[in-house]
Formats: structure tokens, sequence, C-alpha cells
């Protein structure tokens, strides 16, 4: 399967926001990654509809959704309606995951669990079959800049394994902390798409960042 890459708009310049939207359509980008952050469920507070929708006007790419935010489930629709293509749940904020995953396909989106850092994937067994991604963090969500989490990547191995017998179509997404140093391993690890916020924003030249994260091989991995 060839690997999506994910720029994340949270590193993009906010002054600047349809001209960083412009150069994410012309790059080798696959989708936008959108951070939602509630200041409940994480530390933070990014944005909320009225940036999405401004998103949705300008990009030619699906929006992958990522909601850091207690109590998801009564935004679901709205998220869809601002543009959203998937949305990505925290498991550690649904008690009735089974129930939001349904009512996310029932409004038209492809429905995804993100875990963190200390959830072990091992608690995705009874659903995996119903979702069509997990979404690993490799920090702790709040925040964009941070250092990756080197454990991520027994963790990645070990939802893979799972999803051959359950769920072989499954994406398996990483986000935090990924840059062109840990691609190739994560890759080989099994993820399939890679979310990048600083690594694609901060550097020299964004679309050649993209571009070398597309071509990155899991073949020339070495260390895990
Ligand atoms: C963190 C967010 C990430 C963030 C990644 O809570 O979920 O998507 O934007 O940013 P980088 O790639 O800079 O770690
Ligand atoms: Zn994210």
């Amino acid at each position: 399967m060839n690997h999506l890459i994910a720029p994340s708009v949270l590193a993009a310049d906010f002054a600047n926001l349809q001209r960083d939207i412009e150069l994410v359509n012309l790059s080798e980008a696959d989708w936008f990654h959108v951070d939602i952050m509630d200041g409940v469920f994480v530390p933070n507070i990014s944005f909320g509809f009225p940036v999405l929708e401004a998103i949705k006007k300008y990009a030619t790419k699906p929006l992958d959704v990522h909601l850091m935010m207690v109590n998801p489930d009564q935004y679901i629709e709205r998220f869809i309606a601002a543009g959203a293509d998937s949305i990505t749940v925290h498991y550690e904020a649904c008690p009735h995951l089974h129930k939001t995953i349904q009512a996310i396909h029932h409004a038209g989106a492809k429905a995804a669990v993100a875990l963190n850092p200390h959830t072990p994937v091992e608690l995705l067994k009874d659903i995996l079959h119903d979702l069509d991604m997990v979404l690993v963090m490799s920090v702790n969500p709040g925040f964009g800049g941070q250092q990756f989490i080197p454990h991520t990547y027994r963790k990645i191995k070990a939802l893979k394994a799972m999803t051959a017998a359950i769920n072989p179509e499954l994406h398996i997404e990483v986000d935090g902390g990924v840059s062109i140093s840990n691609a190739a391993d994560l890759l080989t690890a099994g993820a399939d798409v890679l979310v990048a916020g600083n690594a694609v924003f901060a550097a020299p030249s964004p679309l050649s960042m993209i571009s070398s994260l597309k071509h990155v091989s899991s073949e020339i991995s070495s260390s895990i």
C-alpha cells in the first residue's frame, strides 16, 4: 500500500492560511490534517467551525479532522457539514465508542479512533473491524512541535499484527513529531499515513519536504 502524507494545518501560518492551503493543494500531499482542540480534553484550544469551513473553501484534498475534545458526539454532523471527510475521535473521550463510530459513518464520513501514548492498542480489538483508520499518537496531544515518543514503533507493529486478520484495509496513521528522520522506520513498523506539522511548515521548502516524505521508502529504514 502506498503511504499517504497529511500535513497538519496546526503548523500553518494562520495569517496566510489560504496561501498555505494552496501550497498543500499543489504538493504531493494526500490529505489535510485538521486538529480541533477544546481546552478540556487537551490543555490547548486550536480553532472551530469557521476556520474548518475556511479551510474547506480552498482545499482540493480530503480533510482528515482530528477531534481532541470531550463529547464529540454532539458535534459530528456539524463537523461533516463544515467539511470533514473523515473524523477521528479519541478512545479516551468516548465511553460509547461503537455508537460514536456508527454515528460518524451514518453521517457520511470515514471514522477513525485515536490512542493517546498510554492507551494500549489491544483495547481496540472489538472495534477494529468497524474502523477506517486508527491514529496512533506519538506525542501527548495538544501541541505541535513536540518530541516523538519511540515506544510508538512497538504500538504500530502490534496494531499492524492485529489488523492483518481483522481488517487488513485499515489505515494506521501516526501523529506527533513525525519527520524525515523517523518516517521510514514508521512505515516499516506498519504505519501508512504520516501526519506532519512542523516538519512540513517549518521547512525551508514545505513543498520539497512533502515530496521527500512522500518518497520515503520503508526499505531504507534501519534502526527499529
Ligand atoms: C498534536 C496534533 C498534531 C500536531 C502535529 O496534538 O494532533 O496533529 O499538529 O504536529 P507536529 O508534526 O509538529 O508534531
Ligand atoms: Zn492531530
